[in-house]
């Protein structure tokens, strides 16, 4: 699907259909109201008429924020779905207001996906260009063109990352970070090194190792770096890569379980961050830290009682073998900072709890950390970006509820309340003093993957993180 501009009058350009988003205003005859209005299409946002005459497309939109004119093109692209239909044009102004290229876009892009490799009956989308009219743009072509291309390549990222978290587990395995990380070396910008288990046994990496050990896949480390040649800025993120998370010997119910494929989708992010930096240059530093691991159950697994000691020394008694994420993220986060030396912001990205989604409800990822300011950045990256974000706090109260009788932390709390909270306080046992204002944590449990569609994601992997971090890594290069 191309997506393309035209500084033509919108009805100089030839398309199967024009897109009219309207809402019930006075510019529309009365009769055309009327008309509309036998039909409830102002009742509510998103209906769509069909005028095959006039041959224009209308869908209504009650209100004109950003958020709304997706939701607008991502139902009118579901719309389209198995039609004939291969153009479709629209005006850049829109019931006297100027849309932005960027919600167009997002909602092309994001609403067209689908995951249907398996399916044999296969929706199928038959446009081939969607044509966009500027000619009555108060911005330049310029501008707008590299609008349109950074947020083409931010919405692929952000589908190639869907594509890794919705890949089942017999196919997707921690080998298979390895490569997909490899591959994205094809951009001279990018290098990348993979460790294995060896290195995580010689290297004292034995948190992580654990989790991996009853896997007939080994584990992988897999570092990549970007470095631009003037870089504003060193940014670390860390992703947990659970290809599959049975819960280990601490097993999950049967329905607890399904879904789990989602466990990697911390790590996808990074790997879709990587994508979008590897083709969309920024001014900036970035190491990317991934641990790949499959949590599995067997002779050899981990288990409940076992001290585990991790690269930084800390032990740690497990109480549960299902709270793996965070002894692989305890050792990935400990390389960071040994291998990587003047960081101005640490980041991990993990499906880490249930917790955070009860907290959160299950839409918004739960930001934790000890910098104010630094959240204050993400959450203003959260309006550009459109991903939702909540801050949760730390106290000392909760932090005692990780006391171990035998080591220096057990890995879960006894206690469930508090959970997402819990978690980070035991990652933060891993974060040096000098980095502590620079670290935040995001766990994206519950935006990472919904058994549903809302907003512009279809049911399953969202991508989330990859719009987040990227906006905040382009407000980094510009200040
Ligand atoms: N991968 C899960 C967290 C999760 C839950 C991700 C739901 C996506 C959706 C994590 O490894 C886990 O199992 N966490 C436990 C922690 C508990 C044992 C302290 C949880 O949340 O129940
Ligand atoms: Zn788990
Ligand atoms: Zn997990």
């Amino acid at each position: 699907m191309q997506i393309n501009l035209y500084e033509k009058n919108i009805n100089k350009i030839d398309a199967f259909f024009e897109l009219k988003i309207i809402q019930k205003s006075e510019k529309l005859s009365t009769k055309f109201i009327e008309t509309l209005e036998k039909i409830n299409f102002f009742k509510d946002s998103y209906n769509i008429h069909l005028d095959y005459e006039s041959k224009i497309l209308y869908i209504s939109c009650l209100d004109f924020k950003s958020e709304n004119i997706k939701m607008a093109i991502f139902k009118t692209i579901n719309f389209l779905k198995n039609k004939k239909i291969e153009t479709i044009k629209l005006n850049i102004n829109q019931n006297g207001l100027e849309l932005k290229i960027k919600d167009i876009v997002e909602g092309l892009m994001l609403g067209s996906y689908t995951f249907d490799r398996y399916k044999n009956s296969k929706n199928i989308l038959n446009i081939n260009e969607i044509k966009i009219s500027i000619k009555s743009s108060s911005k330049s072509k310029e501008k707008l063109e590299d609008e349109l291309n950074k947020t083409l390549l931010l919405t692929q990222g952000v589908n190639y990352t869907r594509d890794i978290v919705n890949t089942p587990p017999f196919e997707f395995v921690p080998k298979s970070f390895s490569q997909k990380a490899l591959e994205l070396t094809k951009n001279k910008n990018i290098k990348c090194k993979v460790f294995g288990e060896e290195y995580l046994l010689k290297n004292g990496m034995n948190a992580m190792f654990s989790v991996g050990k009853a896997s007939v896949n080994e584990s992988q480390l897999v570092h990549l770096s970007y470095k631009a040649k003037e870089a504003k800025a060193k940014i670390v993120i860390v992703g947990k890569g659970v290809t599959y998370d049975t819960g280990g010997l601490s097993l999950k119910r049967g329905d607890g379980m399904v879904s789990m494929k989602c466990d990697k989708a911390g790590a996808s992010a990074i790997l879709g961050i990587f994508d979008v930096l590897s083709k969309y240059n920024l001014p900036l530093e970035v190491h990317g830290i991934i641990g790949a691991v499959e949590n599995m159950i067997g002779g050899d697994a981990y288990k409940p009682d076992d001290v585990l000691i991790a690269k930084n020394g800390k032990s740690i008694e497990v109480t549960n073998t299902d709270a793996e994420g965070r002894l692989v993220l305890a050792d990935c986060l400990c390389y960071a900072q040994d291998e990587i030396k003047d960081i101005d912001y640490i980041f991990d990205l993990a499906t880490l709890t249930g917790a955070s989604i009860m907290a959160f409800g299950g839409y918004t990822h739960a930001i934790m950390g000890y910098n104010d300011k630094l959240k204050s950045k993400i959450q203003k990256a959260s309006m550009k970006s459109g991903e939702l974000v909540g801050f949760l706090p730390f106290n000392q109260f909760l932090e005692k509820k990780l006391k171990s009788e035998v080591a220096d932390m057990i890995n879960t709390s006894s206690n469930k309340n508090g959970g997402a909270i819990t978690a980070a306080l035991f990652l933060s046992k891993f974060i040096k003093e000098e980095n502590k204002n620079k670290w935040l944590h995001f766990d994206l449990a519950g935006p990472s993957y919904r058994q549903e569609e809302w907003d512009c994601n279809p049911y399953g992997a969202t991508g989330a993180g990859v719009r987040l971090v990227f906006r905040f890594m382009e407000k980094v290069s510009n200040s």
